[in-house]
């Protein structure tokens, strides 16, 4: 069996990591391509290092632009890769353009696609995630789920119950093999930061931070909520391109950072008081840590962070996040459990289903 991964943007690389190695452990020919969609040191490489992902063998270098662009470049690229390699399955994860862009080419090339993390939903097709899940879980031959509720919408979408498994959560498995190194980590960056008790933040949907009308009054109470825990804010490419067009002083209280490896954002992660992000896969991680989280989103495709993990919807009411953290600083965020199969195995459940 020869296995083609296709990976491009910082969130599939923590999904690739435990697959490819649980692939390579059962002497599966694999090769990897990466699409170049995010291309920066701090945003790629430095995640193939940490997680001891092989290099590419094929780099797409396509690098940014519209999503039309990104897609359309994806596929154009990847066309001559695939007719050439003739894989037996190619692998896809998430829902970042790069995916979309693999799952179609292979859909015409009639080459059988398996998507990592199927079935989210967050009904909300303003997300291009949304649109680029609906689309890729359309195409896929094999749907690999990490949570019960997944199986329940691709089943309501009419996609037949034997291409549907539910294999539990692969990031989850990357953050249980390098938490031991996050907590060696964690004395530098106390050390560093010289604070205990602090705030985590992460901002870059469209939605909040494309808009400087919008963007602004986030960040002005963010910097007020910061005097009462300090924030540390590691900033993604998009946001720091927004930022730079607002008036804004930050106290010392609100920290601005550069992107952050895995190892250092996982133990800033499991030391936190609290989180506050927009991204889907720190919901889930802080489900797993059992740290409160919460989410700058009207609505999540990840329902089991909320219903029964550590996650809180607070959409842009900023009068609640302000509770929140409130809530947070006297100790009474909120508390949860673990989803079934998010324990670190999902990517051995995925080589067997392959094989
Ligand atoms: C993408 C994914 C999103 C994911 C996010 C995580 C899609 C539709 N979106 O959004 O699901 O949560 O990645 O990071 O695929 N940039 C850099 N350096 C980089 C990468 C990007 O400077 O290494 C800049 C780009 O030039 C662009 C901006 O950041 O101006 C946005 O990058 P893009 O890949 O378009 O989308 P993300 O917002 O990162």
């Amino acid at each position: 069996m020869h296995v083609l991964h296709v990976v491009g943007a910082r969130p599939n690389f923590m999904k690739v990591a435990p697959v490819h190695a649980a692939l390579a452990k059962r002497g599966t020919r694999q090769t990897l391509v990466h699409t170049g969609q995010h291309y920066d040191a701090a945003m790629s490489d430095v995640f193939f290092e940490q997680l001891g992902i092989p290099q590419p063998d094929v780099n797409l270098g396509v690098g940014s632009g519209t999503h039309s662009v990104q897609t359309a470049e994806v596929m154009k690229r990847l066309e001559p890769v695939i007719v050439e390699r003739r894989p037996d399955w190619v692998l896809v994860y998430g829902d970042v353009n790069s995916t979309v862009a693999a799952a179609l080419v292979c859909a015409k090339l009639r080459v059988q696609v398996a998507h990592v993390e199927a079935g989210l939903r967050s009904r909300d097709r303003s997300m291009p995630e949304e649109i680029n899940r609906l689309v890729t879980d359309q195409l896929a031959d094999l749907l690999l789920t990490p949570s019960d509720d997944g199986d329940a919408n691709l089943l309501a979408e009419g996609i037949p119950r034997e291409r549907i498994r539910c294999v539990g959560n692969v990031m989850i498995d990357t953050l249980v093999s390098l938490r031991r190194a996050a907590d060696d980590a964690w004395p530098r960056l106390r050390d560093q930061h010289q604070l205990d008790r602090y705030l985590l933040l992460t901002l870059h949907r469209p939605s909040n931070v494309d808009d400087p009308d919008k963007l602004l009054p986030i960040v002005e109470t963010l910097i007020d909520i910061s005097r009462q825990l300090p924030v540390l804010f590691p900033i993604h490419p998009r946001t720091r391109e927004a930022l730079a067009s607002l008036r804004f002083a930050p106290p010392s209280s609100f920290v601005l950072l550069e992107p952050l490896a895995y190892i250092d954002f996982l133990a800033l992660q499991a030391h936190a008081a609290g989180v506050i992000t927009d991204s889907g896969g720190i919901q889930e991680e802080t489900t797993f840590l059992g740290v409160p989280c919460l989410t700058m989103r009207e609505n999540t495709e990840r329902p089991v962070t909320v219903s029964i993990g550590t996650n809180m919807l607070i959409g842009n009411d900023l009068g609640r996040l302000r509770d929140e953290v409130r809530a947070i600083a006297e100790g009474r965020g909120k508390r949860g459990g673990v989803p079934p199969l998010w324990d670190g195995h999902a990517a051995e459940r995925i080589a067997d289903v392959l094989r």
